[in-house]
């Protein structure tokens, strides 16, 4: 196969880049060695910013998002047992979305199908090439057949584990890397919601935090050991951990039967250039955050974006060298993430050896922002999103 543009990882940032380069009239091929179900079936990341849900909506790849999804106006950080409302609206003027990430790449999915592209589900043995005259990817296709795509521009959207990253010349990019000593463990509630809003808390135990997906499924984390096995957490285990962390002062937890349990891995990287030649990495493929903040799917989708342009650009002025600017475009609103997420994580979770100075100053921050209109200002803004326009 011959085509413009092949595209690595049909998540939300390959199928969204599909999508877009579609619009502009640039073809595209995608693989994904996972299966539409195996995708579809995994549960991940739930909020969108304000500007996520308005690239998806007016791109035209569903408006779905907007009658069922759930607008939220704020949320609540909870220490010492008591809670403290962020109001989004009143304090920035914007909102975020819950959305579950399966949700939209259903969207990507189904107006990839409706508008005819090419997205190869389930492929085996992908492997990338970008020394020769072309970018090749190979691989075997789900029905057996040896696949080989030929391309102008070869794009990494192919996750945290990425093989495009690999695909890189020793040297021809740095990374950056931060690791954590904790995990988070994720699990879905058959139960009504808790509370209207989201809440992230900070306890004595731990971290933990109460999302949601519909009015009867809820969606729950709370931190543990990234060496944690899922076989040693039974339903009363994880309910007497959750409660301990979050119960009292009147609060109680809706409980119910728990499904998809899965421990989350936790660490922030970063790696630039993000191009090499004719690749391109998008997505966690060249950034991963921690889970705390809900940026990386947002992530994901604003790289997808600027991506697009990037690419239109380069067929338009049929030079190279444009491809640079993908980098230069996004590498501020990535480190901005990296820092909203390490600083989120490390102001709610406990670590193990925490000084007695380092716990009452982990108190004087979380009251530094929500005792202050400032403070929860500049929490409201980073949360909803920084908007595109907005100079700094
Ligand atoms: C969800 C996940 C997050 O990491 C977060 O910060 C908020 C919500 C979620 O899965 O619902």
């Amino acid at each position: 196969t011959r085509t413009q543009v092949a595209i690595v990882g049909a998540g939300p940032a390959g199928l969204l880049l599909a999508h877009l380069l579609h619009r502009s009239g640039i073809e595209s091929v995608v693989v994904d060695n996972r299966t539409y179900e195996q995708i579809a079936g995994t549960v991940r990341a739930g909020i969108l910013e304000a500007d996520s849900v308005r690239l998806l909506v007016d791109s035209g790849v569903s408006g779905r998002v907007l009658t069922d999804g759930y607008r939220h106006d704020g949320v609540v950080l909870r220490f010492d047992g008591v809670n403290h409302r962020i109001d989004f609206q009143e304090l920035v003027g914007a909102s975020v979305w819950l959305y579950p990430q399966t949700e939209v790449f259903i969207d990507l999915a189904g107006r990839r199908g409706v508008d005819g592209g090419d997205v190869r589900y389930g492929v085996a043995d992908t492997a990338v090439e970008i020394s020769g005259d072309r970018p090749t990817v190979t691989c075997t296709d789900s029905d057996g057949r040896a696949g080989r795509i030929e391309a102008d521009l070869l794009v990494g959207a192919d996750g945290s584990r990425s093989i495009c990253r690999h695909a890189f010349p020793p040297g021809a990019r740095e990374e950056w890397f931060r690791e954590y000593p904790f995990a988070w463990f994720g699990f879905l509630t058959e139960a009504p919601r808790s509370h209207p809003e989201l809440i992230y808390t900070r306890s004595e135990h731990g971290f933990a935090l109460i999302s949601q997906r519909t009015p009867t499924v809820q969606r729950m984390y709370f931190q543990c050991k990234p060496t944690e096995r899922l076989a040693d957490w039974d339903d009363d285990r994880i309910w007497a951990e959750m409660r301990r962390r979050v119960n009292g002062n009147g609060f109680v937890l809706r409980e119910g039967p728990i499904s998809a349990k899965s421990v989350l891995p936790f660490r922030s990287f970063v790696t630039a250039p993000m191009r090499y030649d004719r690749l391109l990495l998008a997505g966690d493929a060249a950034h991963t955050v921690p889970p705390t903040g809900a940026k990386g799917l947002n992530l994901a989708l604003a790289d997808a974006a600027v991506l697009a342009e990037v690419i239109v650009d380069y067929y338009a002025e049929g030079d190279a060298d444009v491809l640079d600017r993908y980098t230069e475009r996004v590498k501020e609103r990535v480190w901005r993430a990296q820092h909203f997420c390490y600083w989120l994580t490390t102001m709610l979770h406990a670590v193990a050896g925490a000084s007695p100075f380092d716990i009452e100053r982990q108190r004087g921050e979380l009251a530094l922002i929500t005792g202050s209109r400032y403070g929860a200002a500049y929490f409201a803004e980073a949360y909803t999103g920084w908007r595109q326009s907005r100079s700094v």
